[in-house]
Parts: C-alpha cells; sequence; structure tokens
C-alpha cells in the first residue's frame, strides 16, 4: 500500500445540487485528505484539454459542452491507495450500474451528469494534478 495522490471533479450537476461539502466528507470519513481544492468555471479550451484522451469517443463534444455549463470544484485528495479508493467511493461512471452507497448511486443523474470525475490510474493521476495544480505535481 502507497501513499497517491488523485484528482477529484465535483462536476456541474453536484455543485448546482449543494453538495459539495457531503462529497468531501466521504473522502475525508474514508482517509483521504484534501490538500488542494478550487472552485472554478472550465474554459471550452481547458475541457477539451483535460479529457483529450476521449477525444475520438463519441460522447467527447456532449463531454466538453457539459463540463463548461457551470462552475466546478476541484480537489487533490491523498492517502493510501487514493486512486482506487475515490473510485470506489465514486461507484461505476454510468450511475445506473454504481453500487449502492457511492456518490453516483445515491446523486447521478445521467452517464454525463455523474457528479463526480476521479482519476483512473495512477499515471493519468498525476497528470491530471498537474493539469490544474503545478505545484502539487
Ligand atoms: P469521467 O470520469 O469524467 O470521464 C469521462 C466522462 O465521459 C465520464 O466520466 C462520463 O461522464 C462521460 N461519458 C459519457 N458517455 C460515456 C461512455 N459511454 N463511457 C465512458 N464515459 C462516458
Amino acid at each position: 500500500m502507497a501513499t497517491e495522490r488523485t484528482l477529484s471533479i465535483i462536476k456541474p450537476d453536484g455543485v448546482e445540487k449543494n453538495i459539495i461539502g457531503q462529497i468531501l466528507t466521504r473522502f475525508e470519513e474514508a482517509g483521504l485528505k484534501i490538500i488542494g481544492a478550487r472552485m472554478m468555471m472550465l474554459s471550452e479550451q481547458q475541457a477539451k484539454s483535460f479529457y483529450e484522451v476521449h477525444k475520438d469517443r463519441p460522447f467527447y463534444n456532449d463531454l466538453v459542452s457539459y463540463m463548461t455549463t457551470g462552475p466546478v470544484f476541484v480537489s487533490v485528495l491523498e492517502g493510501e491507495s487514493a486512486v482506487s479508493k475515490n473510485r470506489e467511493l465514486m461507484g461505476a461512471t454510468d450511475p445506473k450500474e454504481a453500487n449502492p452507497g457511492t456518490i453516483r448511486a445515491d446523486f447521478a443523474e445521467s452517464i454525463d451528469a455523474n457528479t463526480v470525475h476521479g482519476s483512473d490510474s495512477v499515471e493519468n493521476a498525476a497528470k491530471e494534478v498537474a493539469f490544474f495544480f503545478p505545484d502539487l505535481a
């Protein structure tokens, strides 16, 4: 087990529902420490660049549009196995498939408005943390 850092984004639906605090509490109660955070509006260019790995997928344009509809809350979580722990807390990408008690099962509406993003590997976490928080990379 290793101490890791991972990137979390509370998406526009999570910010709109006023559940930033509830989501952060889940991270903290699971032993993850919030070591950096900021609320921001993503520009189209930032959203395109952040999700560039998906640029050839059919959902890319919708994803970029959705992520720029309202403010997002971006944070860096640190702790033992932070990447996989955060993914367990989030649940499956499609909320219909997310395990009960996970963030997406409890709050998400659709695969696009799925409340949270979390890095999917230690390697991508390093890139994603650097994207928003160069000082923490
Ligand atoms: P996220 O973890 O932010 O990573 C990419 C996002 O694309 C994903 O969550 C979903 O919100 C969105 N998305 C839309 N359709 C799909 C799909 N078929 N497979 C994966 N992600 C999708």
